[in-house]
């Protein structure tokens, strides 16, 4: 059974459609890129998947479940699924330490000694173990989205959902939090789905690549097949753009 299936999902603000019915499975432990011009949708997706938005129509199921059945526990779901933000979203009152204990003491009731524990395991995971009692405000980009992701896998989740972890980075600060994520993928089985620009990323990381514009998933597959030979011309014509950019 796939983890997660997204099955003729729209979402419309007013007027606008922003997604025009989309659909696709996540299997556990598989990294999901999406790559797309800007306004294609794609944050506007993964807020759906994670219930920060709720769809206009469709289905999204988890682990076979209809999350937006009005009987389904959606408050459990989103204990599930974690969330890493361009912006890092990190509380700023609190230390690093603090910002990825709050969630498990708070929200899932977990003692604080083994959340302290468990947070100091991923802040190791990331390189942030000499950072514990530091303010966010003393910290580059760089360092705190390694924190935000700490956080996150803090939750013990069953996935993470990243939206350009890297876009608000200074250039040299990118390396660093790709490198965490590319570990992820590679050694915690951890189920991951990434909007990014960075293009290397997708095709080296990911073992699939969805392709978004203007509100649907106009081509996925493989990173091997969608960057080398693309089905769709408005696949090649984005990719053509983004080496040209490049070059
Ligand atoms: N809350 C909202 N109310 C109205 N329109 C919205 C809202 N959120 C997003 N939109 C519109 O939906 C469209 C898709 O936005 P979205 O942020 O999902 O695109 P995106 O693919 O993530 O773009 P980018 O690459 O620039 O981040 C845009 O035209 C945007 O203006
Ligand atoms: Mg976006």
């Amino acid at each position: 059974m796939s983890i997660i299936e997204v099955k003729d999902v729209t979402k419309s603000f007013g007027e606008r459609q922003v997604l025009k019915g989309i659909n696709f499975t996540v299997e556990e432990g598989e990294v999901v890129s999406i790559i797309g011009t800007s306004g294609s949708g794609k944050s506007t997706l993964l807020r759906c998947l994670n219930l920060l938005e709720t769809p206009t129509t469709g289905q999204i199921f988890y682990k076979g479940q209809n999350v937006l059945d009005p009987n389904y526990a959606a408050n459990e779901y989103r204990k599930h699924i974690g969330m890493v933000f361009q912006q890092f979203n990190l509380f700023n009152n609190l230390t690093v330490l603090e910002n990825c204990t709050v969630g498990p003491v708070k929200v899932m009731h977990r003692p604080l000694e083994e959340s302290q524990q468990l947070a100091i395991k991923h802040l190791e995971q990331v390189g942030m173990q000499d950072f514990l009692n530091a303010k966010p405000a003393t910290l580059s980009g760089g360092q705190k989205q390694r924190v935000a992701i700490a956080r996150a896998l803090t939750m013990q989740p069953d996935a993470i959902l990243f939206d350009e972890p890297t876009s608000a980075l200074d250039p040299e600060m990118v390396g660093d939090v790709l490198a965490v994520m590319k570990d992820l993928a590679e050694h915690s089985g951890l189920t991951m789905i990434v909007v990014t620009h960075e293009m290397e990323f997708a095709r080296d990381v990911s073992d699939r690549v969805l392709f978004m514009d203007q509100g649907v998933i106009a081509e996925q597959g493989k990173p091997e097949d969608l960057f080398t030979q693309p089905k769709e011309e408005r696949t090649r014509q984005f990719l053509e753009r983004y080496l040209l950019d490049k070059n």
